[in-house]
């Protein structure tokens, strides 16, 4: 059986060579990345991504952990981090602690992950003291679409010195590593010098200590908009469209199914 990683083996990267990370929501999904990632985060952008809505807002707890627990029965060595879902957390650290703890007892995911930074820091240091490590996720929080009016760029200019003091107040308050989204790539620089746990950039900077992507992104098999930072390295939303018209013209020509696919009355003679 292979050691899973553990987030103390993630944070002890931080400086060296780059953490691998990218989402997954299924098994099949957690068996293709597994062995190439060092991370795979159940993140709740699964949301827009398997169930269609149009934000990650009315994703529940209850998601979270059905597609936690598919991932880890897909994945063997990759540190597993769970999502905690808008409305389950932020109250406060108690609230934050039984949902983080259900999220790990249920699933038996290695680390949960949270968005926000100095707001959040009172709560991550009460996880982590109990037995919880946590991710921590600044810049842009797409759970707080509603109060940033959008999906824009975060901290450029001015609002740098948020930004920082967000990813500075998670990493003291005991955060194992810390997504930066979509901020300026010479403030992504910055606060990787200036925390010592490793960065995850998503819409960051190549000088982060990680980088993640959305799996269904980077394949092209999400395709209802492309953010700026999304490289595809496949295109098997085409691949997906060609098969399944294909299929669909053989059903209506009657080609499909053929001899090979059906069965006969007789059953077949036993072996030897
Ligand atoms: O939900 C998600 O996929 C995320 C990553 C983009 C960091 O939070
Ligand atoms: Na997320």
């Amino acid at each position: 059986k292979i050691k899973r990683q553990t987030a103390v083996e993630i944070r002890n990267r931080k400086g060296s060579d780059p953490l691998v990370c990218l989402t997954a929501y299924t098994t099949p999904v957690a068996r293709l990345t597994d062995a190439h990632c060092d991370v795979l985060l159940v993140g709740d952008s699964l949301g827009m991504v398997v169930y269609g809505f149009d934000s990650t807002l009315p994703v529940t707890l209850d998601m979270m952990i059905r597609h936690g627990q598919a991932v880890m029965r897909g994945s063997q060595q990759a540190l597993v981090v769970v999502d905690l879902p808008f409305g389950s957390y932020e109250a406060g650290p108690q609230a934050a602690f039984d949902a983080a703890a259900q999220v790990m007892s249920e699933t038996g995911a290695g680390a949960v992950k949270l968005e926000g930074g100095v707001a959040m820091a009172r709560t991550i240091e009460f996880l982590t003291a109990r037995g919880i490590p946590v991710m921590a996720h600044v810049g842009l929080t797409p759970q707080a679409v509603n109060a940033f009016g959008g999906y824009s760029v975060q901290g450029r200019g001015a609002a740098a010195q948020k930004v920082m003091d967000d990813a500075v107040a998670t990493a003291r308050a005991g955060a194992f590593a810390v997504v930066l989204e979509k901020i300026p790539a010479v403030l992504a620089d910055r606060i990787t010098e200036e925390i010592n746990v490793p960065t995850i950039g998503i819409g960051a900077s190549a000088g982060c200590d990680g980088q993640i992507l959305v799996v269904d992104d980077m394949l092209g098999l999400f395709t209802d908009f492309r953010p700026k930072f999304v490289q595809r390295y496949g295109e098997l939303g085409e691949a997906a469209d060609k098969a399944i018209a294909d299929y669909a013209a053989d059903v209506r020509a009657r080609r499909f199914p053929g001899p090979e696919h059906v069965f006969g009355d007789e059953a077949p003679k036993p072996k030897g």
